[in-house]
């Protein structure tokens, strides 16, 4: 028999409520304000996603909402304020606070950022008995609101690009919070909508992200939907991108997502040495091990179809095959 867990909820609730205010009233907020405005965050946006303020000081909720032991040891529970040498104090001070609402729209935690420069410029909620990172997904309650049929979902890396998104109309993206893709995400998104579209940041990490969620999508890539990543140009995330192109823009780059199995082959040919036939043998063999991860159907089949193809490939030819090549394969 597990506890219930509303008390946890209305607490973390009430503190999304006292930053939300923060926001309009704290004497400090014109900083804050201006930050989020700097960033081209309109109000309204900033109050779809109930983005909030946590001040500055060590005591902040801890005041408000921590009076009895009792509040107190719940706070610590659901991580709002950290116990060190015997000393309580708030987590998130001086930071914008993105309020983390699992699927129903209930808040089960915060991401805070920094107003500037400066380490860490994101702090998170821990794991909480109501917050599972593995699971959750920031954005997906208010892409739902926005449209409960969606018949994309675009999964990106931070908090910012999410708004950055939504604010350009484009309200259908999700962010995994800091951590890496799970079989968890995966599924929820996979049952959520038709397509899933990556978009990680346009540098190094980004793109091993992205192989790493390859690696999670490749069981559950059944044939039902489409798995595709999109790949940024250097420097550049969706939110510095969509600020960049615009709506229009931004959409027409979505367009041209890579398939599961093109980045597969692509990036296996990359790393690999396509020029020798040894080097192709060794990247289709690497090529069939991920395959051999795939359930079997039609995105199998084309993927052991391009593996033979590799295999018995003359000298110069690329890692795509050039002959019967579906328009949009998984
Ligand atoms: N992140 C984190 N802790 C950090 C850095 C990043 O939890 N110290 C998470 C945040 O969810 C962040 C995401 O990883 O949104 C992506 O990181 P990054 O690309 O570095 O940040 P941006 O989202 O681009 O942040 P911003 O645009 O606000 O600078
Ligand atoms: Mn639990
Ligand atoms: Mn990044
Ligand atoms: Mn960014
Ligand atoms: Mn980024």
């Amino acid at each position: 028999k597990t506890p219930t867990q509303a008390p946890l909820y209305a607490l973390v609730e009430k503190a999304a409520a006292l930053y939300r205010r923060q926001l309009r009233e704290h004497p400090q907020a014109n900083r804050a304000v201006e930050y989020l405005k700097q960033r081209g965050v309109s109000g309204e946006i900033a109050g779809d996603f109930g983005l909030g303020y946590a001040p500055p000081g060590w005591s902040f909720l801890l005041e408000r909402l921590g009076r009895g032991p009792g509040e107190q040891a719940r706070l610590l529970e659901c991580g709002l304020i950290a116990e060190q040498d015997g000393r309580r104090y708030d987590r998130f001070r001086d930071r914008i606070v993105f309020p983390i609402r699992d699927r129903r729209g209930r808040v089960i935690g915060f991401g805070g950022r920094l107003l500037g420069e400066g380490k860490p410029k994101y702090l998170n909620s821990p794991e909480t008995p109501i917050f599972h990172k593995g699971r959750e997904l920031y954005g997906l309650f208010e892409a739902l609101r926005s449209n409960r049929k969606l018949a994309s979902l675009v999964i990106v890396e931070g908090y910012m690009d999410v708004i950055a998104l939504a604010q350009f109309g484009l309200t259908s993206a999700v962010a995994t919070l800091g951590t890496a893709t799970t079989a968890d995400h995966l599924k929820q998104l996979l049952k959520t909508a038709p397509e899933i579209v990556f978009c990680f940041d346009g540098d190094r990490a980004g793109r091993d992200a992205a192989w790493k969620a390859l690696q999670i999508a490749l069981p559950l890539a059944s044939g039902h939907q489409l798995i595709r990543f999109l790949f940024l140009p250097e420097g550049e995330d969706p939110d510095t991108l969509v600020r960049r192109l615009g709506r229009d823009g931004f959409t027409a780059l979505m367009a041209s997502a890579q398939s599961l199995s093109d980045f597969l082959f692509d990036r296996l040919a990359e790393h690999g040495d396509m020029a020798s036939s040894d080097g192709r043998k060794r990247v289709a063999s690497q090529a069939q091990e991920l395959a051999s991860e795939m359930p079997a159907g039609i995105y199998r089949d084309l993927a052991l179809e391009r593996i033979a193809m590799l295999k018995g490939v003359s000298p110069g030819a690329s890692a795509r095959p050039r002959s019967r090549r579906p328009g949009r394969s998984a």
